[in-house]
């Protein structure tokens, strides 16, 4: 139950909600095999806002890249683009527990690098965890962070970080060799410590085994409903975008809709339908 009022009346509106409960890493972990974790992505203060009643996590993804800034791939994107985005989705919430993608760069060269880039973004952004891709390769890394007192997501399966490696945004796992090196990047990282892993466009029986395999809650994206929880990227879940992956269900159709309103806006404003200044602010009481 809140015991605040939330100030969104207008987009002018500065909402300072007390008190901050936040869900921690420790009461995401013990979800385990229990209430199916429900994580959004988010990189606005505003759309944080509305998500956060209904999510357990919000994920500040590098796919921010993409969805915000129009890049070809989150390749490009930086540590302050995440920063900023992290803040502001942090700002917005008070329930979730908040996680920030580490962008590709800032901690693949050595633990020491992974440390001074991700304690960055939890001094900067207030957020309680970072996200990075990778397994068996990562799992020096993620050991390193989590004895330091930084709350670790994992990612494994289709790693979009890695996408000139990889060749594309294929599911992953097709032959056998590549499904067991799924599963023992995801043993790997879980065994690292891991608190959540996320797993990206695997088959079904390679979603259920990663699952069994570890002791950390699994979150799937194109990965089924054998994980733990479910993560989307909310634009691609509320249709701002006409191209979807297939795995992703779409629950409106923002792009429509949105198209729709600044048509009527238009239509208004060129036929002088749109209230003056003067009609507004002069209008007899
Ligand atoms: O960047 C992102 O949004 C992600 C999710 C797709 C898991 O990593």
């Amino acid at each position: 139950m809140s015991t605040y009022t939330l100030d969104t009346a207008t987009s002018r509106a500065n909402p300072t909600p007390a008190p901050m409960r936040r869900l921690t890493a420790p009461a995401i972990q013990q979800r385990k095999g229990g209430e199916p974790i429900v994580m959004l992505t988010a990189y606005t203060a505003r759309m944080a806002q509305l998500l956060d009643p209904h999510c357990d996590m919000l994920l500040v993804g590098d796919s921010l890249g993409q969805v915000i800034y129009g890049l070809p791939s989150t390749i490009p994107v930086t540590l302050d683009m995440m920063c900023a985005h992290g803040a502001a989705v942090v700002r917005g919430s008070w329930h979730a527990l908040v996680a920030v993608d580490m962008p590709f760069g800032s901690y693949e060269a050595s633990p020491g690098q992974a440390f001074e880039n991700a304690s960055r973004v939890l001094k900067e952004t207030g957020a309680a965890a970072v996200k990075l891709e990778g397994g068996e390769a990562m799992a020096e890394t993620v050991a390193f962070l989590t004895a330091r007192g930084i709350p670790v997501i994992g990612h494994v399966g289709l790693t979009p970080q890695a996408v000139n490696a990889l060749g594309g945004y294929r599911a992953r796992g097709r032959d056998e060799a590549e499904a067991a090196k799924i599963v023992a990047d995801a043993r790997a990282v879980a065994e690292a410590g891991c608190f959540a892993l996320v797993l990206e466009g695997v088959m079904e029986e390679i979603a259920v085994e990663a699952t069994k395999a570890v002791s950390c809650p699994t979150i799937g994206i194109g990965a089924s409903a054998q994980c733990d929880g479910q993560v989307l990227v909310t634009e691609d879940m509320l249709g701002l975008f006409e191209r979807t992956p297939r795995f992703v269900k779409r629950y409106d159709d923002l792009a429509a809709r949105i198209g729709e309103a600044a048509a009527a806006f238009a239509a208004e404003v060129k036929g002088r339908g749109f209230p003056t200044e003067d009609q507004i602010y002069r209008s007899p009481k």
